[in-house]
């Protein structure tokens, strides 16, 4: 089978990441499923899971600070939300004084996959993006060239 194969059939399968109460202990946990890595988050009350690999140049964002609804790459410190896989940064307009930074959008950046709880397991649905060019995410073996 090969890779992209391997991925779309990961992709329609759940996947056990862990008991909730060790996710929610632990805040966050990485678990292969398929050929990928998923990093799943507890924040606020809810879950999240996306790529472990940031899609701008594979940071390790198990690493990163969680503020508000954003994982910030610890890399470049990039900020991607967790439910979207958003990457959002700050711009100034030089015309308007004084300067305020306000929050922009490069759009959707991030793989991220669907949680479900199963009584007391959190499983994971790998989401398909087979054909988003944009979806950068990398493949946990993706070496740099
Ligand atoms: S690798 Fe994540 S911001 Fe650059």
């Amino acid at each position: 089978m090969s890779s992209d194969e391997d991925v779309a059939a990961a992709s329609r399968q759940t996947h056990f990441i862990g008991k909730k109460e060790n996710i929610i202990q632990d805040r966050r946990v990485v678990k292969s499923v398929g050929e990928r890595d998923v990093l799943v988050i507890y924040h606020q009350g809810d879950f999240y899971a996306i790529d472990v690999r940031c899609y701008h140049s594979g940071g390790p964002l198990q690493e990163g600070d969680i503020e508000v609804s954003c994982c910030e790459c610890p890399w470049h410190k990039y900020k991607i939300t967790l439910a979207e896989g958003e990457s959002l940064y700050q711009a100034v307009d030089p015309s308007v004084k004084p300067l305020k930074p306000t929050w922009c959008s490069k759009g959707v950046k991030q793989r991220v996959h669907t949680v479900t709880l199963s009584n007391e397991d959190v499983n994971s649905f790998l989401k398909d993006w087979s054909g988003d060019l944009r979806a950068g995410g990398m493949l946990k073996n993706s070496k740099c060239r």
